[in-house]
């Protein structure tokens, strides 16, 4: 599309001038006229229901209305400009018919609450000052003292699916771009913003948020979100909203296993996997993050809004200045929390992985952490490898234990150096030996952290992060390097380059195995110490971005401690994300659900590992692949300790996980049965061209007598015909084939019995 800019002139007041302006009234005419409808929208709950097609264009002004509309396939978001020329969301949602229809749905400041004009106006980037009482998107302090900041409109651009709007304080120079970008296919909005400091002095940014995201004003919504801790992550949470703010936060200087930045509201909170209009939104930022959840009590007006999180947060902008927020996404879905999830998995496949441009299946990887953890040795290694080899293992990862004196956890961290007892050779031999068996090679680093005990600590202690002369506390023995440090940057970078350049290393197990604590920075002055938090994640991307470039091959797993790291900002970089440390499986049931409601089957790593697992749970290996193939497969396990009927099975599980991971990792996900309700647990994943569907399902545990539930499957053509592969004879329908109207009507009944059974079924269209 054309690019659409607005000559400044038009907009420009004087510095200290009432925002009013003669082309706005008659503009404004269109709208007026439609003043009832207006008040009325605004006071039910819901803006609109309809939905259809508009104008193909992603990004359109509607100049008589004052109105930018952002429009995917089947989803409308509109802004537009109140009498005060402040930015306001006017409508998200389902697609709109009209032009008309967005009019009607503006809002208008004079239908204030008492408690505050804002509490009605879904102001699009409030700045906060005057009577704003809510969560603000941005809070500053100016130089002259002012806090108080009235952002108005003051030009927009429009370039293909992006649209930029600038604002700017109504007496400083102090601006706000705003930008979006519309993902059409895939039902997503970004939103982002840039905080510029034109003014002569430092101003200090105190709060910056990408965004808010507004649903229709109502009563009664559900909040959907993700918490956990280790080895429990992504545990789904459904809860009604009530009035209040709910905080999702993370402090801990890393995305977190606690909360993840991710939401979904639905209306009433009755939606399910298929039904109910469901709004969602996720935050791109593996640093402090904030997503605060409001419900207003006078109006109910209910917004989320998202960005840096603002706890010890403090960033000065000196004059020229600009601070970028991180992107916050957001989609909605009219049929549940199921197309929720595919538009998330479509969208992160399609827009956010390294490999959006030339996507390929995750290989299936085999892990020795579990079987060796700090005893790896070159003979080990080999004959592990050799092992994985015959099971049809395409990956082979070393894990922790190879480098420095790292016997244990107490010591080594820094010393990216091959420890000599352990590789009297090098790498060389092992790395070609894996090459040699026809797997690539994979390395385990844990680049941000030190070990008191360590080489890299005696030279640099100033280097892990502290406040000098203060208690320091350590987590697994180690420290926190301070990476908001360029020097510390530098050295990391060039660790890892030379350590990529000198040996085949086609994948990177990217750890990172505590929190932050005591985020000192001494050496940069007081009013800066804080930018840590920021300049700390942002030092680590560009590490990663520039080990990409260099090394175009090289593929990424991230991990912090297991799923601690997992966000749409490191996804941009990583190609997988190591999903939990516990790999039991009936336990994986639901951490990989959770998982599920917010990112791809594809960048979910899923190992099988040995029983008893650390719950003392034991579950049949059967039970272990088939939980594990429903991701990106890898083993885990000693596969020393394997019966040759073990292997066998396994080599049967990894060749058939090759013949659906096209489906499942680029598919479309159904879940079916979830593990949270009932003895059963069943997912559909439907190939993205409809050739192939696949059923997987899990029984926990049997009552007496009684059958697992008939599973209806979804996502088929009703009038197609499916060749039915089932993958044992637990089956009960015996037939070659069956109608896709028999599969989803009738569904397939499952002879699964006794404790932590499974199967899995693979259904293929005939022509
Ligand atoms: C934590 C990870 O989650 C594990 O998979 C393993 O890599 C260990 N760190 C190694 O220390």
């Amino acid at each position: 599309m054309k690019a659409t800019k607005l000559e400044p002139a038009r907009r420009e007041r004087p510095r200290d001038a009432a925002p009013t302006s003669p082309p706005r009234k008659e503009r404004m005419g269109k709208a007026a006229m439609l003043g009832a409808l207006m008040v009325a929208m605004m006071l039910v709950p819901g803006w609109a229901c309809a939905e259809g097609t508009m104008d193909a264009a992603s990004v359109r002004y509607l100049d008589n209305l004052l109105v930018w509309v952002l429009s995917t396939d089947r989803t409308s978001y509109a802004v537009g400009l109140n009498e005060l020329d402040e930015l306001q969301t006017i409508y998200w949602g389902g697609k709109l018919e009209s032009d008309q229809d967005l009019s009607a749905a503006r809002l208008h400041p004079e239908h204030a609450s008492f408690d505050s004009r804002e509490t009605m106006s879904n102001l699009e980037y409030p700045g906060w000052g005057g009577r704003y009482y809510n969560e603000p998107a941005l809070k500053v302090t100016l130089a002259s003292g002012v806090r108080d900041l009235v952002l108005k409109y003051a030009s927009h651009e429009i370039r293909g699916d992006t649209l930029e709007i600038r604002l700017k304080d109504i007496q400083y120079d102090l601006f706000v771009k705003l930008t979006y970008k519309v993902f059409p296919k895939e039902d997503i909005i970004r939103k982002q913003a840039e905080i510029e400091n034109r003014t002569p002095q430092a101003v200090t940014v105190e709060s910056a948020q990408s965004g808010v995201w507004y649903v229709p004003a109502g009563e009664g919504y559900g909040l959907t979100y993700l918490t956990g801790r280790w080895a429990g992550e992504t545990q789904l949470v459904r809860e009604p909203l009530h009035p209040g703010e709910k905080v999702l936060e993370s402090r801990r200087g890393n995305t977190s296993h606690q909360l993840n930045p991710w939401f979904a509201i639905d209306e009433g909170g009755v939606a399910d996997e298929e039904h109910g209009r469901v709004w969602f939104g996720a935050l791109g930022w593996s640093g402090n993050w904030k997503l605060v959840v409001e419900d207003t009590p006078a109006a109910h007006q209910v917004r989320v809004t998202g960005g840096y999180n603002d706890f010890d947060f403090s960033w000065p902008l000196q004059p020229g200045e600009r601070l970028s927020t991180p992107p916050y996404y957001g989609g909605f879905s009219s049929h549940g929390f199921g197309e929720a999830s595919r538009l998330m998995h479509r969208f992160e496949r399609n827009e956010i992985l390294p490999d959006r441009a030339h996507p390929h299946v995750r290989p299936v990887l085999y892990n020795s952490w579990e079987a060796t953890t700090f005893n790896v040795e070159e003979p080990g290694q080999k004959a592990l490898a050799e092992k994985a080899a015959k099971l049809g293992v395409e990956l082979f990862v070393m894990d922790d234990g190879w480098f420095g004196k790292r016997n244990d956890d107490h010591a080594g961290l820094g010393d990216w150096y091959v420890n000599p007892q352990k590789f009297p050779h090098g790498l060389q031999p092992l790395i070609s030996y894996v090459n040699s068996l026809g797997m690539d090679f994979g390395l385990w680093f844990e680049p941000e952290m030190v070990n008191p005990d360590s080489d890299l600590y005696r030279h640099h202690p100033d280097w892990a992060m502290n406040f000098p002369g203060r208690p320091r506390s350590e987590a697994r023995n180690q420290l926190v390097l301070n990476m908001a440090r360029d020097d510390v940057k530098e050295y990391i970078f060039g660790v890892l380059d030379k350590m990529l350049s000198e040996n085949n290393i086609k994948y990177i197990k990217w750890d990172m195995n505590r929190h932050f604590g005591e985020p000192g920075w001494a050496e940069v002055p007081v009013a800066e110490q804080k930018e840590i938090w920021v300049k700390y994640v942002r030092n680590v991307y560009e590490i990663i971005d520039r080990l990409r470039a260099k090394h175009p091959n090289l593929e990424i797993e991230s991990c912090s401690g297991g799923g601690g790291r997992v966000d749409l900002g490191i996804l941009e970089r990583v190609n997988v994300v190591w999903t939990s440390d516990n790999t039991e499986a009936f336990d994986r049931l639901g951490i990989q659900e959770g998982f599920s409601y917010a990112y791809t089957p594809k960048i979910m790593s899923a190992w099988v590992t040995d029983v008893p697992n650390l719950n003392g749970r034991s579950t049949p290996l059967q039970f272990r692949f088939l939980v594990a193939m429903q991701g990106a497969l890898g083993v885990g396990a000693n596969l020393n300790k394997w019966t040759a009927e073990d292997s066998a099975l396994a080599t049967r599980m990894i060749s058939t996980y090759k013949s659906i991971r096209e489906t499942v990792q680029n598919g479309n996900l159904y879940r079916l049965f979830s593990p949270r309700q009932g003895g059963l647990t069943a997912n559909q994943y439907v190939s993205s061209d409809g050739k192939q569907a696949v059923l997987f399902a899990f029984l926990h545990s049997q009552q007496y007598l009684r059958p697992a539930p008939t599973i209806c499957l979804r996502g088929l053509d009703e009038n197609a015909t499916y060749r039915v592969k089932p993958l044992d004879d637990k089956l009960v329908e015996k037939q070659e084939a069956l109608s896709g109207a028999f599969l989803m009507r009738h569904g397939l009944n499952l002879d699964l019995t006794g404790d932590y059974d499974s199967t899995l079924v693979i259904l293929e269209r005939m022509e």
